[in-house]
Protein backbone atom coordinates (compact mmCIF):
# COMPACT_ATOMS: atom_id res chain seq x y z
CA UNK A 1 0.00 0.00 0.00
CA UNK A 2 1.25 3.59 -0.96
CA UNK A 3 1.55 6.19 2.30
CA UNK A 4 -0.23 9.18 1.27
CA UNK A 5 1.30 11.16 4.09
CA UNK A 6 4.92 11.11 4.67
CA UNK A 7 6.03 11.20 8.19
CA UNK A 8 9.25 10.48 10.06
CA UNK A 9 10.18 9.33 13.55
CA UNK A 10 12.95 8.84 16.07
CA UNK A 11 16.36 9.06 16.09
CA UNK A 12 19.16 8.72 13.92
CA UNK A 13 23.27 8.85 14.41
CA UNK A 14 24.80 9.56 11.13
CA UNK A 15 28.33 8.03 10.40
CA UNK A 16 31.22 10.06 11.17
CA UNK A 17 32.32 12.98 9.49
CA UNK A 18 33.93 12.30 6.34
CA UNK A 19 36.43 15.50 6.20
CA UNK A 20 37.10 14.61 10.05
CA UNK A 21 38.02 10.83 9.13
CA UNK A 22 40.21 11.60 6.50
CA UNK A 23 42.24 13.90 8.73
CA UNK A 24 41.79 12.10 11.97
CA UNK A 25 44.27 9.16 9.91
CA UNK A 26 46.74 11.92 8.40
CA UNK A 27 47.04 13.75 11.51
CA UNK A 28 47.04 10.04 13.77
CA UNK A 29 50.12 8.86 11.00
CA UNK A 30 52.29 11.51 11.20
CA UNK A 31 52.35 12.09 15.24
CA UNK A 32 54.82 10.79 17.32
CA UNK A 33 53.27 7.83 19.48
CA UNK A 34 49.90 6.63 19.91
CA UNK A 35 46.65 7.73 18.59
CA UNK A 36 42.91 6.60 19.50
CA UNK A 37 40.18 7.35 17.00
CA UNK A 38 36.48 6.61 17.82
CA UNK A 39 33.47 6.39 15.38
CA UNK A 40 35.64 7.18 12.42
CA UNK A 41 33.76 6.93 9.27
CA UNK A 42 34.14 3.86 7.52
CA UNK A 43 33.18 4.03 3.77
CA UNK A 44 35.04 3.94 0.84
CA UNK A 45 36.56 7.46 1.02
CA UNK A 46 38.18 6.88 3.86
CA UNK A 47 39.20 3.21 2.99
CA UNK A 48 41.68 5.31 0.10
CA UNK A 49 42.98 7.42 2.77
CA UNK A 50 44.04 4.52 5.29
CA UNK A 51 45.18 2.67 1.77
CA UNK A 52 47.44 5.22 0.57
CA UNK A 53 48.89 5.62 4.14
CA UNK A 54 49.56 1.84 4.57
CA UNK A 55 51.22 2.18 0.98
CA UNK A 56 53.54 5.19 2.54
CA UNK A 57 54.42 2.43 5.51
CA UNK A 58 52.35 3.40 8.10
CA UNK A 59 50.56 0.57 10.17
CA UNK A 60 46.68 1.62 9.80
CA UNK A 61 44.41 -1.00 11.39
CA UNK A 62 41.60 -2.27 9.37
CA UNK A 63 39.01 0.62 10.39
CA UNK A 64 36.52 0.00 12.93
CA UNK A 65 34.34 1.66 15.44
CA UNK A 66 37.38 2.37 17.79
CA UNK A 67 40.85 2.01 16.08
CA UNK A 68 44.75 2.70 17.48
CA UNK A 69 47.41 4.05 15.15
CA UNK A 70 50.72 4.16 15.70
CA UNK A 71 52.10 7.26 14.31
CA UNK A 72 55.27 7.37 12.20
CA UNK A 73 56.14 10.78 13.18
CA UNK A 74 56.35 13.93 10.82
CA UNK A 75 59.69 12.28 8.68
CA UNK A 76 58.75 8.54 8.83
CA UNK A 77 56.62 8.20 5.67
CA UNK A 78 59.14 5.90 2.71
CA UNK A 79 58.50 5.82 -0.90
CA UNK A 80 55.70 3.89 -1.59
CA UNK A 81 55.95 0.59 -4.52
CA UNK A 82 52.72 1.03 -6.17
CA UNK A 83 50.84 3.93 -7.12
CA UNK A 84 48.73 5.73 -4.47
CA UNK A 85 44.68 4.54 -5.33
CA UNK A 86 42.79 7.34 -4.20
CA UNK A 87 39.68 5.50 -5.62
CA UNK A 88 36.86 8.47 -5.96
CA UNK A 89 38.21 10.56 -3.04
CA UNK A 90 39.05 14.40 -4.51
CA UNK A 91 40.21 14.94 -0.27
CA UNK A 92 42.65 11.83 -0.54
CA UNK A 93 43.96 13.12 -3.32
CA UNK A 94 44.73 16.54 -2.77
CA UNK A 95 45.57 16.48 1.50
CA UNK A 96 48.21 13.26 0.87
CA UNK A 97 49.76 15.08 -2.17
CA UNK A 98 50.81 17.85 0.27
CA UNK A 99 52.05 15.02 2.75
CA UNK A 100 53.98 13.20 0.09
CA UNK A 101 55.39 16.45 -1.27
CA UNK A 102 56.79 17.45 2.37
CA UNK A 103 58.04 13.98 3.27
CA UNK A 104 60.42 13.82 0.07
CA UNK A 105 59.12 10.96 -0.93
CA UNK A 106 57.83 10.24 -4.51
CA UNK A 107 54.22 8.72 -5.28
CA UNK A 108 52.14 8.82 -8.09
CA UNK A 109 48.42 9.56 -7.53
CA UNK A 110 45.50 7.49 -9.44
CA UNK A 111 42.34 7.14 -8.81
CA UNK A 112 38.71 6.07 -10.37
CA UNK A 113 37.34 8.18 -13.73
CA UNK A 114 35.60 11.18 -11.89
CA UNK A 115 38.72 11.37 -9.71
CA UNK A 116 41.03 11.09 -12.98
CA UNK A 117 39.23 13.99 -14.41
CA UNK A 118 39.06 16.30 -11.75
CA UNK A 119 41.39 19.26 -11.44
CA UNK A 120 44.66 19.28 -9.87
CA UNK A 121 46.24 22.11 -10.79
CA UNK A 122 44.93 23.78 -7.80
CA UNK A 123 47.52 21.79 -5.64
CA UNK A 124 50.05 21.17 -8.54
CA UNK A 125 50.95 24.63 -8.70
CA UNK A 126 51.23 25.88 -4.75
CA UNK A 127 53.37 22.55 -4.07
CA UNK A 128 55.81 23.04 -7.36
CA UNK A 129 55.92 27.04 -5.68
CA UNK A 130 57.35 25.58 -2.60
CA UNK A 131 59.63 23.49 -4.47
CA UNK A 132 58.44 20.33 -4.82
CA UNK A 133 58.21 18.32 -8.44
CA UNK A 134 54.80 17.80 -9.65
CA UNK A 135 53.70 16.18 -13.04
CA UNK A 136 50.53 16.50 -14.28
CA UNK A 137 49.01 15.02 -17.94
CA UNK A 138 47.76 17.35 -19.76
CA UNK A 139 43.98 17.82 -19.06
CA UNK A 140 45.85 18.37 -15.21
CA UNK A 141 43.82 15.45 -13.37
CA UNK A 142 45.20 12.12 -13.12
CA UNK A 143 48.05 10.35 -12.87
CA UNK A 144 49.82 12.83 -11.12
CA UNK A 145 53.17 11.93 -9.53
CA UNK A 146 54.83 13.93 -6.89
CA UNK A 147 58.29 13.76 -5.97
CA UNK A 148 58.96 15.68 -2.58
CA UNK A 149 61.98 18.10 -2.21
CA UNK A 150 63.16 20.51 0.47
CA UNK A 151 60.41 23.19 1.02
CA UNK A 152 60.36 27.08 1.14
CA UNK A 153 57.72 28.84 2.61
CA UNK A 154 54.46 29.84 1.28
CA UNK A 155 52.36 32.75 0.49
CA UNK A 156 49.14 31.62 -1.02
CA UNK A 157 45.69 33.10 -1.98
CA UNK A 158 43.03 30.08 -2.39
CA UNK A 159 41.51 31.54 -4.89
CA UNK A 160 38.73 28.57 -5.31
CA UNK A 161 38.28 29.24 -1.84
CA UNK A 162 38.62 25.15 -1.52
CA UNK A 163 39.49 23.50 1.95
CA UNK A 164 41.14 20.93 0.32
CA UNK A 165 43.84 23.40 -1.27
CA UNK A 166 44.55 24.90 1.89
CA UNK A 167 44.82 21.84 3.58
CA UNK A 168 47.19 20.37 0.83
CA UNK A 169 49.65 22.95 1.26
CA UNK A 170 49.09 22.84 5.67
CA UNK A 171 50.02 19.56 5.36
CA UNK A 172 53.35 19.99 2.71
CA UNK A 173 54.21 22.80 4.96
CA UNK A 174 53.87 20.89 8.42
CA UNK A 175 55.68 17.86 6.49
CA UNK A 176 58.72 20.00 5.38
CA UNK A 177 58.72 22.15 8.24
CA UNK A 178 58.15 25.13 6.99
CA UNK A 179 55.94 28.37 7.38
CA UNK A 180 52.74 28.51 5.17
CA UNK A 181 50.22 31.27 4.93
CA UNK A 182 46.98 30.75 3.28
CA UNK A 183 44.76 33.76 2.14
CA UNK A 184 40.92 32.39 1.96
CA UNK A 185 37.87 34.81 2.17
CA UNK A 186 35.58 33.52 2.79
CA UNK A 187 36.84 30.63 4.88
CA UNK A 188 37.06 26.82 3.70
CA UNK A 189 36.05 23.92 6.13
CA UNK A 190 38.88 24.49 9.11
CA UNK A 191 39.03 20.66 10.21
CA UNK A 192 42.85 20.64 9.52
CA UNK A 193 43.67 23.66 11.31
CA UNK A 194 41.62 23.04 14.41
CA UNK A 195 43.10 19.40 14.07
CA UNK A 196 46.39 20.30 14.13
CA UNK A 197 46.21 22.72 16.77
CA UNK A 198 44.79 20.20 19.14
CA UNK A 199 47.77 18.51 18.34
CA UNK A 200 50.52 20.92 19.44
CA UNK A 201 50.68 23.04 16.22
CA UNK A 202 51.03 26.65 16.13
CA UNK A 203 48.36 27.42 13.66
CA UNK A 204 47.01 31.24 13.44
CA UNK A 205 43.61 31.65 12.34
CA UNK A 206 41.40 35.03 11.27
CA UNK A 207 38.87 35.89 8.94
CA UNK A 208 41.29 35.96 5.77
CA UNK A 209 44.22 33.77 6.69
CA UNK A 210 45.61 30.55 8.23
CA UNK A 211 49.31 30.82 9.04
CA UNK A 212 50.88 27.64 10.26
CA UNK A 213 54.73 27.51 12.06
CA UNK A 214 56.87 24.78 11.58
CA UNK A 215 56.51 22.11 14.14
CA UNK A 216 59.33 19.35 15.82
CA UNK A 217 56.48 17.49 16.23
CA UNK A 218 52.99 16.10 16.57
CA UNK A 219 51.53 14.94 19.83
CA UNK A 220 48.78 11.86 19.31
CA UNK A 221 45.38 12.38 18.28
CA UNK A 222 42.11 11.44 21.02
CA UNK A 223 39.27 11.97 19.43
CA UNK A 224 35.53 10.85 18.43
CA UNK A 225 34.77 11.73 14.70
CA UNK A 226 31.10 13.80 15.44
CA UNK A 227 28.44 13.05 12.81
CA UNK A 228 28.86 14.35 9.09
CA UNK A 229 26.80 17.41 8.34
CA UNK A 230 26.29 16.61 5.01
CA UNK A 231 25.01 13.27 5.66
CA UNK A 232 22.45 14.65 8.32
CA UNK A 233 21.68 17.01 5.67
CA UNK A 234 19.49 14.17 3.83
CA UNK A 235 17.66 13.62 6.70
CA UNK A 236 16.92 16.58 7.95
CA UNK A 237 15.84 17.91 4.24
CA UNK A 238 13.21 14.68 4.35
CA UNK A 239 11.91 16.28 7.98
CA UNK A 240 11.57 19.38 6.61
CA UNK A 241 9.35 17.74 3.64
CA UNK A 242 7.32 15.33 5.48
CA UNK A 243 3.98 16.56 7.00
CA UNK A 244 4.85 15.00 9.91
CA UNK A 245 6.53 13.49 12.90
CA UNK A 246 10.24 14.95 13.73
CA UNK A 247 13.36 13.69 14.01
CA UNK A 248 15.97 14.07 16.03
CA UNK A 249 19.92 13.35 14.54
CA UNK A 250 22.56 13.06 16.97
CA UNK A 251 25.82 14.16 17.81
CA UNK A 252 26.75 16.36 14.33
CA UNK A 253 29.68 18.49 13.91
CA UNK A 254 27.95 21.94 13.99
CA UNK A 255 31.57 23.72 13.00
CA UNK A 256 30.36 27.28 11.81
CA UNK A 257 32.34 26.19 8.38
CA UNK A 258 29.99 23.44 7.90
CA UNK A 259 26.47 24.73 8.91
CA UNK A 260 25.24 26.75 5.75
CA UNK A 261 22.77 23.63 5.27
CA UNK A 262 21.00 24.21 8.25
CA UNK A 263 21.34 27.70 8.26
CA UNK A 264 19.10 27.52 4.23
CA UNK A 265 16.44 25.02 5.51
CA UNK A 266 15.86 27.26 8.68
CA UNK A 267 15.60 30.23 5.98
CA UNK A 268 13.31 27.82 3.62
CA UNK A 269 10.92 28.02 6.95
CA UNK A 270 11.62 24.76 8.48
CA UNK A 271 11.76 24.16 12.44
CA UNK A 272 14.76 23.51 13.50
CA UNK A 273 16.15 23.42 16.52
CA UNK A 274 20.17 22.57 18.29
CA UNK A 275 20.08 21.21 21.48
CA UNK A 276 23.08 20.01 24.05
CA UNK A 277 25.97 22.16 22.17
CA UNK A 278 29.67 20.95 23.51
CA UNK A 279 32.92 21.21 21.73
CA UNK A 280 34.93 17.76 21.93
CA UNK A 281 38.17 17.39 20.79
CA UNK A 282 38.44 21.14 19.18
CA UNK A 283 34.70 20.70 16.98
CA UNK A 284 31.10 21.96 18.31
CA UNK A 285 29.15 19.01 18.51
CA UNK A 286 25.22 19.01 18.93
CA UNK A 287 21.49 16.91 18.41
CA UNK A 288 19.81 18.78 15.67
CA UNK A 289 16.00 18.58 15.96
CA UNK A 290 13.97 19.00 12.68
CA UNK A 291 9.88 19.11 13.38
CA UNK A 292 7.96 18.05 9.98
CA UNK A 293 4.96 20.20 8.78
CA UNK A 294 6.21 23.49 8.07
CA UNK A 295 5.73 25.77 4.63
CA UNK A 296 8.92 25.84 2.77
CA UNK A 297 9.88 28.90 1.02
CA UNK A 298 12.43 29.58 -1.69
CA UNK A 299 15.36 31.22 -1.01
CA UNK A 300 18.60 33.26 -2.75
CA UNK A 301 22.28 31.43 -1.50
CA UNK A 302 25.02 33.62 -2.99
CA UNK A 303 29.03 33.03 -2.98
CA UNK A 304 30.11 33.89 0.60
CA UNK A 305 28.15 31.17 2.10
CA UNK A 306 28.80 28.69 -0.70
CA UNK A 307 31.38 26.87 1.56
CA UNK A 308 29.33 26.19 4.24
CA UNK A 309 27.24 23.56 2.40
CA UNK A 310 29.28 23.07 -1.04
CA UNK A 311 28.76 19.24 -1.04
CA UNK A 312 24.57 20.05 0.28
CA UNK A 313 24.19 22.61 -2.96
CA UNK A 314 22.58 19.38 -5.36
CA UNK A 315 19.79 18.73 -2.11
CA UNK A 316 18.81 22.19 -1.83
CA UNK A 317 18.17 22.12 -5.52
CA UNK A 318 16.32 19.11 -4.85
CA UNK A 319 14.17 20.98 -2.22
CA UNK A 320 13.69 23.86 -3.61
CA UNK A 321 11.26 21.93 -6.02
CA UNK A 322 9.02 22.02 -3.13
CA UNK A 323 9.42 25.19 -1.81
CA UNK A 324 7.49 28.10 -2.59
CA UNK A 325 8.74 30.65 -5.38
CA UNK A 326 11.98 30.21 -6.61
CA UNK A 327 15.25 29.28 -5.35
CA UNK A 328 18.87 31.04 -6.73
CA UNK A 329 22.22 29.60 -5.86
CA UNK A 330 24.74 31.50 -7.22
CA UNK A 331 28.84 31.82 -6.97
CA UNK A 332 28.72 28.04 -6.99
CA UNK A 333 31.17 27.02 -9.91
CA UNK A 334 32.85 24.42 -7.99
CA UNK A 335 30.06 22.49 -8.10
CA UNK A 336 30.93 21.38 -11.90
CA UNK A 337 34.26 20.06 -10.68
CA UNK A 338 32.98 17.71 -8.05
CA UNK A 339 32.42 14.15 -8.63
CA UNK A 340 30.71 15.16 -11.23
CA UNK A 341 29.27 18.26 -12.85
CA UNK A 342 26.41 18.95 -10.01
CA UNK A 343 25.26 22.02 -11.75
CA UNK A 344 24.37 20.11 -14.78
CA UNK A 345 23.51 16.47 -13.31
CA UNK A 346 21.29 17.92 -10.55
CA UNK A 347 19.30 20.23 -13.08
CA UNK A 348 19.49 17.94 -15.83
CA UNK A 349 17.52 15.35 -13.11
CA UNK A 350 14.63 17.53 -11.68
CA UNK A 351 14.03 18.70 -15.60
CA UNK A 352 13.87 14.66 -16.60
CA UNK A 353 11.34 13.94 -13.78
CA UNK A 354 9.21 16.98 -14.11
CA UNK A 355 10.67 19.61 -12.08
CA UNK A 356 10.99 23.35 -13.14
CA UNK A 357 14.72 24.05 -12.84
CA UNK A 358 17.58 25.98 -15.00
CA UNK A 359 21.21 25.78 -15.27
CA UNK A 360 23.30 28.92 -14.21
CA UNK A 361 26.77 29.26 -15.37
CA UNK A 362 27.50 29.25 -11.38
CA UNK A 363 24.56 27.74 -10.06
CA UNK A 364 21.15 27.25 -10.44
CA UNK A 365 17.37 28.35 -10.24
CA UNK A 366 14.62 26.02 -9.27
CA UNK A 367 10.91 27.20 -9.18
CA UNK A 368 9.06 25.59 -6.33
CA UNK A 369 6.01 23.47 -8.05
CA UNK A 370 5.73 20.60 -5.65
CA UNK A 371 5.66 18.42 -8.68
CA UNK A 372 4.90 14.75 -8.75
CA UNK A 373 8.40 13.62 -10.57
CA UNK A 374 8.77 10.44 -12.14
CA UNK A 375 11.75 8.39 -14.00
CA UNK A 376 14.90 7.30 -13.61
CA UNK A 377 17.92 9.38 -11.97
CA UNK A 378 21.31 9.28 -13.62
CA UNK A 379 23.66 9.86 -10.87
CA UNK A 380 27.12 9.54 -12.71
CA UNK A 381 28.11 7.21 -9.53
CA UNK A 382 27.59 10.71 -8.07
CA UNK A 383 27.26 9.84 -4.16
CA UNK A 384 25.64 13.14 -3.17
CA UNK A 385 23.57 12.87 -6.20
CA UNK A 386 22.22 9.55 -5.38
CA UNK A 387 21.10 10.55 -1.96
CA UNK A 388 19.37 13.64 -2.80
CA UNK A 389 17.41 11.84 -5.07
CA UNK A 390 16.25 9.52 -3.12
CA UNK A 391 14.77 12.27 0.05
CA UNK A 392 12.45 13.13 -3.24
CA UNK A 393 12.06 9.66 -3.99
CA UNK A 394 10.48 9.09 -0.21
CA UNK A 395 7.74 11.45 -1.04
CA UNK A 396 4.36 9.66 -1.32
CA UNK A 397 3.67 10.25 -5.10
CA UNK A 398 6.55 10.40 -6.40
CA UNK A 399 8.42 7.48 -8.32
CA UNK A 400 11.93 7.56 -8.60
CA UNK A 401 13.87 5.13 -9.77
CA UNK A 402 17.94 5.82 -8.78
CA UNK A 403 20.35 4.05 -11.63
CA UNK A 404 23.29 3.52 -9.12
CA UNK A 405 22.14 2.85 -5.29
CA UNK A 406 25.39 1.53 -4.56
CA UNK A 407 27.28 4.71 -4.63
CA UNK A 408 26.31 5.92 -1.31
CA UNK A 409 29.06 3.48 -0.02
CA UNK A 410 31.44 6.37 -1.03
CA UNK A 411 30.30 8.51 2.05
CA UNK A 412 27.49 6.82 3.57
CA UNK A 413 27.18 3.12 3.09
CA UNK A 414 24.42 2.26 5.53
CA UNK A 415 22.22 5.41 3.90
CA UNK A 416 19.35 2.98 2.61
CA UNK A 417 18.68 1.27 6.13
CA UNK A 418 19.05 4.75 7.47
CA UNK A 419 16.29 5.97 5.07
CA UNK A 420 13.92 3.11 5.90
CA UNK A 421 14.46 3.29 9.62
CA UNK A 422 13.05 7.19 9.71
CA UNK A 423 10.30 6.77 7.46
CA UNK A 424 6.89 5.52 8.93
CA UNK A 425 4.45 4.53 6.37
C1 LIG B 1 36.43 18.66 1.65
C2 LIG B 1 36.33 19.88 1.07
C3 LIG B 1 35.34 20.20 0.02
C4 LIG B 1 34.21 19.18 -0.04
C5 LIG B 1 34.72 17.77 0.05
C6 LIG B 1 35.50 17.56 1.33
C7 LIG B 1 37.48 18.44 2.65
O1 LIG B 1 35.99 20.22 -1.23
O2 LIG B 1 33.47 19.35 -1.23
O3 LIG B 1 33.63 16.87 0.02
O4 LIG B 1 37.40 17.46 3.41
O5 LIG B 1 38.41 19.27 2.73
P1 LIG B 1 36.74 21.54 -1.70
O6 LIG B 1 37.58 21.95 -0.58
O7 LIG B 1 37.57 21.20 -2.88
O8 LIG B 1 35.63 22.52 -2.01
Amino acid sequence: MTATRLRVAGELTVPGDKSISHRSLICSALADGTSRVRAILQSQDVHSTAGVLRALGVDIPTLGDDIVVRGVGLQGLRDPSADLDCGNSGTSTRLLAGVVAGSGVTGCFVGDASLSRRPMRRIAKPLAAMGASVELPAHGGLPMTIRGATLREIEWVNETGSAQVKSCILFAALCGGVEAKVIESPRSRDHTERMLASQGVDVWVNDESVLLHPASRLSPLDVTVPGDPSSAAFFAALAALAPDGELLLRRVCVNETRTGFLAALKEMGANIELHDQERIAGEWVADVGVKAGSALRGISIGRDAIPTLIDELPLVACLAAYAEGETRVTGAEELRVKESDRIAVVVGNLRSLGADADELPDGFVVRGTAPTLRGRVVTHADHRMAMAFAVLGALPGNEIEIDDRDCVAVSYPSFWEDLSTVTVS
